[in-house]
Order: C-alpha cells, then sequence, then structure tokens
C-alpha cells in the first residue's frame, strides 16, 4: 500500500487542540523545529516561537510566526535569565501553563571549524556543551523552579545515535548528545516524581538543515545511512509527526526515554543495498 501524504499532510486529529507550547530552534525552512511547529499548528496547538537573538537577524522565523499565528520571543538557551523571561511571557501570551516544549537546538565550534576529535578545542567544547546539552537542564531548571510546565507535560529534545555507536566526524558533538540524553533522564526522574511531566529525547536520522549540512562529508553519510535503513532516513516532516505524538496525550507513560526515529537504522547491522555497493552481493 502506497502512502498518501498529501493526504497525511492535510490530516488533522486536532492531537494537540488546547495545548499551549515553546518551541525552539525554527531558524528556517529546512529546520526540523519549522516542520513541528507546522505540524503542532495543524493539530490545535498555541504556541511561542523562540531562537537565539542572533539567529533572528536572518528574519525567516517571522514567516512561520505569521503562518502559524505565533508570537516571537528570543531567547538565548544558555541564559538563564532569557529563559526565565522566555517561560513568563508565554504563559502570560498563551493564558497559563504549557503543556509541551521543543528543545531543537544544536551547536559545535568543533565542528564548524573542521577540528578533528582527538585535537578539540576545549573552549569551543565547553561552548558545545553549554548551547547543545546544558541549555536542557537550565530551560528545565527554569521551568521546574517557575512551575511552569502542566501535569503531563511533555518535553522533548532531538539528539543523534552518535551518542551511542561512534561516527568520527561528529566529534564533539557525540559526547555532547550522550550528555543531552542523561539530562532526559535523570531530569525526568524528577520532573516525574513532582509533577507528572513527562521528558524524552528522539534520536533522528540524517536530516538536510543548517546544523546538518554542516558536519564535513555529510551528503555521503546521509546516502550511507538511507541505504541502511530499511524504511531510507526519516524526514524532518516524519520527526514533526513524531514529537506531535510525544506532545499528545496519546502517549502519556512514556518518559525518560531515547526513541530512534531513523527508519530502522539503528537495529541494522548491514543492508543488501550496502552489500552491493561494495560489490559483495
Ligand atoms: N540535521 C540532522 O541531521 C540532525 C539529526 C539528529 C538530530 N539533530 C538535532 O536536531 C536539532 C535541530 O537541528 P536542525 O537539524 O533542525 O538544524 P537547525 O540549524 O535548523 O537548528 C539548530 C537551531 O539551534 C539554534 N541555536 C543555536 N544556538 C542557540 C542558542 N544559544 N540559543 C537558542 N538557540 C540556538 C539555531 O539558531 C538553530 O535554529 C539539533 O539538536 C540537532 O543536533 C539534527
Amino acid at each position: 500500500m502506497r502512502i498518501n501524504w498529501t493526504t497525511l499532510d492535510n490530516m488533522s486529529n486536532n492531537l494537540l487542540k488546547g495545548k499551549r507550547g515553546i518551541i525552539t530552534g525554527a531558524l528556517d525552512e529546512n529546520s526540523i523545529a519549522w516542520k513541528v511547529a507546522e505540524k503542532a499548528h495543524e493539530q490545535g496547538a498555541t504556541f511561542i516561537l523562540t531562537n537565539a537573538p542572533i539567529a533572528m537577524r536572518m528574519g525567516e522565523i517571522k514567516i512561520l510566526a505569521e503562518k502559524t499565528n505565533s508570537q516571537i520571543i528570543p531567547a538565548d538557551a544558555t541564559s538563564v535569565e532569557d529563559l526565565t523571561n522566555l517561560f513568563t511571557q508565554s504563559q502570560e501570551i498563551l493564558g497559563g501553563k504549557i503543556d509541551f516544549v521543543l528543545h531543537s537546538i544544536g551547536m559545535s565550534v568543533n565542528i564548524r571549524k573542521n577540528i578533528p576529535y582527538t585535537e578539540s578545542n576545549y573552549e569551543f567544547f565547553m561552548k558545545g556543551i553549554d548551547v547543545s546539552a546544558l541549555s536542557f537542564h537550565k530551560m528545565l531548571s527554569v521551568a521546574k523552579k517557575m512551575d511552569a510546565i502542566s501535569e503531563w507535560g511533555s518535553v522533548v529534545a532531538l539528539t543523534y545515535m552518535a551518542a551511542q555507536r561512534t561516527y568520527p566526524f561528529y566529534t564533539d558533538m557525540a559526547d555532547i548528545k550522550a550528555m543531552l540524553e542523561s539530562i532526559a533522564r535523570s531530569f525526568g526522574y524528577h520532573y516525574g516524581v513532582d509533577k507528572k511531566v513527562r521528558i524524552n529525547t528522539i534520536s533522528q536520522s540524517p536530516t538536510k538543515t543548517t546544523a546538518g549540512t554542516g558536519i564535513k562529508g555529510f551528503g555521503d553519510f546521509y546516502d550511507y545511512a538511507d541505504a541502511i535503513a530499511p524504511l531510507g532516513n526519516a524526514s524532518a516532516e516524519d520527526c514533526a509527526n513524531y514529537c506531535v505524538t510525544l506532545f499528545s496525550d496519546l502517549t502519556r507513560m512514556v518518559t525518560m526515554q531515547n526513541l530512534f526515529h531513523d527508519g530502522g537504522y539503528s537495529s541494522t547491522g548491514v543492508s543488501t543495498e550496502v552489500m552491493t555497493k561494495l560489490g559483495l552481493e
């Protein structure tokens, strides 16, 4: 059976009707967060869009804000002050506690500057940790102190399988993603016990975005992963649909998990397609 994507794209089940959210990381229309905002809007959610003030200069986020009827609150995710303002203003604008949060933030200066893992610059490493992993802890800590997330609320961060297996070109981000996933488990325990807030990470296929394509050899790796995964690479749209299910009440007992969203890549040793490409089949 072939899936009719047009029908699926326009399908709204109002899964997020009445829910209020905060969506970080929509830089341009390729961003995973951009697709999440579109899907969440389709499913009846209202939300705030946020990104680092410097990323706003490109102005593309305004197009998304108009399209989804959302307001934008700039916040550097490494700043506790900015995050406090983000949660305060978001509750005021949306009219109550927050039901879902998407952490879709990643940046490594070592990757940007093409520095090999074994020669990592530690200042850049620390910056990467702060932006891509500690920001998640800061966000959750601010929200918990303010009691800004509703009971049974859902928080999702995006990660990559380099946290479990080595991908040489992913350099320091591998260690940083491992930390991000650990924060989801650790914080998920405490926030779960106190307020029934759920925290998960989605481990997504390689995706053609600004952050993704910034990694050396990304194009070849994208094709390799696509040839390994029985279903092929999962797209940003598919990832957004998965996020919507995690924000919805249909997954209310799922927490502290790292969930692979990769077309079966993480469970496949080798595929006949790759063997053929290597001339071994
Ligand atoms: N693209 C991929 O192949 C892939 C695969 C798995 C996981 N991910 C993860 O998905 C998430 C989203 O990345 P993307 O691929 O959509 O790329 P993207 O470049 O569109 O998004 C990254 C976002 O992080 C934001 N950001 C950077 N520094 C920030 C700061 N200090 N404060 C607030 N925001 C900041 C950027 O402005 C940008 O919007 C990242 O965590 C990334 O690691 C991406």
